[in-house]
C-alpha cells in the first residue's frame, strides 16, 4: 500500500505489522524509532517516501489486501464469535489478517468491505467522511410519501437524530414494499431503527452499495478482490470528503 497523505507513526507501525499502536507508541518513546535517519517524536507522520526504521531496520508496509463479500445472513460481523457463529474473516479466509469495515448484522445481506489497511478503513468508516451506504429494505406494509419523508428529513432515535437521507420506493406487493435508503452515517442498526420509528419494521435488509462498490454478479457467500479502480474511486471518496470537511471546518 502507498500512502499519499500523511499518517501516524504509530499507527504505520501498527499497519505494518510491527505491534499494536500503543506497544508502537511506547517503542517510539524509547527512542527506538527513527525516521529519515531522525528519531522520531509521538507527533510524527509519515507518507511512503519516508524511510521508518525500527532500532535500525527499515520498516516497509504489509502488502495490502481489499475484499468485497456478498455477506449472506446468519454469519456474523467480527472477526471471532463467542458463540461459535460463522464469521465474515472466515468466509473470505485469506492468509492475511483481514477486518471488515464497519458493520452488518448477523441477518442483513450484501456488500462488505474487508482490508488489512486500517487506515483506508477508519477513513470509509467514520461518520466524518460520510461515505454513502445503500440499503434496500423490505418493510412490512406500504410506506407512503409522509413516512419515506421522515426518513429523509431525519428520525428522532434514542442516540440523536439521523442525517438527512435518500429513500425511494423500488418495489411492493400491497404486502410489503422494498425501499431503497441511502445513508451517511453508521448507526448500530440504524435503518432497522429508523424506519421501525416510523411504523414500518424492516423484514429483511440488504446493502446493495457501499461507497461506490457495488456487488454486480458476485454470488451471496463469495467474495473478490477489488479492482484497481475502485480501490482508487474509495480512496479518493474518503480524501475528498476530508477536504470539504477541513474546508468548512468540521
Ligand atoms: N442498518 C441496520 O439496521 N442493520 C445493518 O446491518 C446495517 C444498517
Amino acid at each position: 500500500m502507498r500512502y499519499g497523505f500523511r499518517v501516524r507513526l504509530n499507527a504505520y507501525l501498527a499497519s505494518a505489522g510491527v505491534a499494536s499502536r500503543r506497544r508502537a507508541e511506547e517503542l517510539i518513546r524509547a527512542g527506538r524509532v527513527c525516521v529519515n535517519g531522525e528519531p522520531a517524536q509521538l507527533a510524527t507522520r509519515v507518507r511512503d517516501s519516508d524511510v521508518v526504521e525500527l532500532d535500525g531496520r527499515e520498516v516497509l508496509p504489509q502488502p495490502r489486501t481489499y475484499a468485497l463479500l456478498n455477506k449472506p445472513a446468519g454469519v456474523v460481523t467480527t472477526a471471532r464469535d463467542p458463540q461459535g457463529r460463522p464469521t465474515v474473516v472466515e468466509l473470505v479466509g485469506q492468509g492475511t489478517r483481514l477486518f471488515p469495515v464497519g458493520r452488518l448484522d448477523c441477518d442483513t445481506t450484501g456488500a462488505l468491505l474487508l482490508t488489512n489497511d486500517g487506515m483506508l478503513a477508519n477513513r470509509l468508516a467514520h461518520p466524518r467522511y460520510g461515505v454513502e451506504k445503500v440499503y434496500e429494505a423490505t418493510l412490512a406494509g406500504e410506506p407512503d410519501a409522509r413516512a419515506l419523508e421522515r426518513l429523509r428529513a431525519g428520525v428522532e432515535l434514542a442516540d440523536g437524530m439521523t442525517a438527512p437521507a435518500k429513500a425511494r420506493v423500488l418495489h411492493g406487493d400491497g404486502r410489503s414494499t422494498v425501499v431503497e435508503i441511502t445513508l451517511r452515517e453508521g448507526r448500530k442498526r440504524q435503518v432497522k431503527r429508523m424506519c421501525r420509528a416510523i411504523g414500518f419494521p424492516v423484514e429483511a435488509l440488504h446493502r446493495s452499495r457501499y461507497a461506490s462498490i457495488v456487488l454486480r454478479e458476485l454470488p451471496v457467500g463469495a467474495w473478490r478482490e477489488l479492482t484497481a479502480a475502485e480501490l482508487a474511486s474509495l480512496r479518493s471518496a474518503a480524501a475528498q470528503r476530508l477536504l470539504a470537511a477541513d474546508r468548512s471546518g468540521a
